[in-house]
């Protein structure tokens, strides 16, 4: 089967790597891609967020799935598209994708299904948001109700701060309980109505060692999580996944593709804290460098509604632990254009996973973008997975670089 990747970072990368080991890929091709990318997949120029463009690119290749990396193109109807052209995707309708597009919506279909998460107020003035903020209390959860990359969300004690996030949304604000706990990512492939889960992750979201610092898309990730209880991902696929997806279906708006769910785990139980309608990113990184099941098919099964009739996802033993090396600036801004050295000098056995790169003209690889590489590593253990990624970080530099030295630290 030939597969063409929409999207250009590195959850795209991540993907696009799994499938090129997968002995049913034939054809691999990305569109618009990146430098690396283009060391596995057939790179072609498209507007990702133009549903119309990226079906005639898939018609014109007669690829047998097309698989989409981000949340812009779903919400902007992408997977609408190529699905009408006859051609499976891997990735929901942009009504099904409003799980992720809308957190005010994701809200509402988490009180219809019966789904755990934070007690959340959708304002639309600033008295409503005064109102919330006196009604939650310290500390204090301020999102933007649309897409955001990751940066749409305040947390913290000072009210003029979240005041003045609220003031800067885009849309609606959404004023939320604090939730408590550990964060874990688990992530359910779902076919409109049978939910397999992966293995849970823990991203790292803050710029800055130590959990300090602004939110970001995210710093590094590890997988799995012996410290998590052994019924975790049972119990999310009960309480969480299954019931959002049936919820979804009722409302005669399938969810197929990537649901994201980003838990607590509080004192009081597990919450939702946010729905993507995606892979995540770093997450997916570690996943795909751990997973044993051919993707192909688990994705293919996914955009043909035949999820039930496929060997469910196995992983490997061991751990595999991802560490993003951001450009300067990051998260408030980027620096592009800054050459990188070292990307293909790391030790054997580190994937150094592109996120925002491109390659000049002479042939260097510059900086073009927030996150530029997730260096990954699997091993027998995290620590040993932690060591190997590590090792590739120390061999790669560019001017502005950052990272933080304490993924999976301790783990
Ligand atoms: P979101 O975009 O909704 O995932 O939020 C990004 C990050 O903000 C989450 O991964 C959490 O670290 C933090 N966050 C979001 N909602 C809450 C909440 N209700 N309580 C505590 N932290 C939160
Ligand atoms: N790593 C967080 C996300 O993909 O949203």
């Amino acid at each position: 089967m030939d597969v063409l990747v929409i999207g250009g970072g590195g959850r795209e990368h991540a993907l696009a790597l799994a499938l090129s080991r997968d002995p049913e890929v034939g054809d691999l091709h990305a569109a618009p891609g990146n430098p690396g990318l283009a060391q596995v997949a057939t790179l072609h120029p498209v507007d990702a967020l133009d549903p119309d463009a990226v079906a005639d690119l898939a018609a014109s290749l007669a690829v047998g799935l097309v698989v989409v990396g981000p949340e812009a193109p779903l919400v902007a109807g992408v997977a609408d598209a190529v699905t009408a052209r006859g051609i499976p995707c891997f990735g929901p309708s942009a009504a099904a994708a409003r799980l992720e597009g809308s957190k005010a919506f994701a809200k509402e279909v988490m009180a219809a299904a019966g789904v755990p998460t934070a007690g959340a107020h959708v304002c639309t003035t600033p008295a409503e948001v005064e109102a919330a903020l006196d009604a939650t209390g310290a500390p204090y959860v301020v999102k933007d109700d649309g897409l955001a990359a990751g940066k749409g969300v305040v947390v913290t004690e000072d009210r003029d701060e979240a005041l003045a996030h609220a003031a800067a949304c885009s849309g609606a604000v959404v004023v939320e309980e604090f939730l408590d706990g550990p964060e874990v990512s688990l992530f359910g492939l779902c076919d409109g109505t049978t939910v397999r889960p992966l293995q849970p992750a823990q991203d790292f979201k803050r710029a800055l060692d130590g959990d300090a610092g602004p939110n970001t898309g995210g710093m590094g990730a590890y997988s799995p999580l012996d410290w998590a209880p052994a019924d975790l991902v049972d119990e999310v696929t009960r309480t969480v996944l299954q019931p959002t997806v049936d919820e979804m279906a009722r409302r005669g708006t399938p969810f197929s593709g990537l649901l994201y769910a980003g838990l607590a785990l509080t004192s009081r139980g597990v919450r939702v804290v946010e729905f993507n309608a995606r892979f995540g990113d770093p997450e997916t990184q570690v996943l795909m460098a751990l997973l044993d099941s051919p993707l192909s098919e688990l994705l293919h099964a996914c955009a043909t509604g035949r999820l039930a009739g496929v060997a469910p996802p196995s992983f490997r033993a061991g751990a595999a632990v991802t560490v993003v090396l951001a450009s300067r600036g990051y998260p408030a801004s980027s620096s592009s254009g800054d050459v990188i050295t070292g990307a293909d000098a790391v030790p054997a056995g580190v994937d150094v996973i592109h996120a925002g790169t491109a390659t000049t003209p002479d042939g260097d690889l510059v900086t073009a973008g927030g996150r530029v590489l997730a260096v990954t590593a699997a091993g027998g253990s995290v620590a040993a997975a932690r060591e190997a990624a590590y090792a590739g970080v120390a061999a790669i530099s560019f001017p502005g670089a950052q990272h933080r030295t304490d993924i999976a630290a301790g783990r």
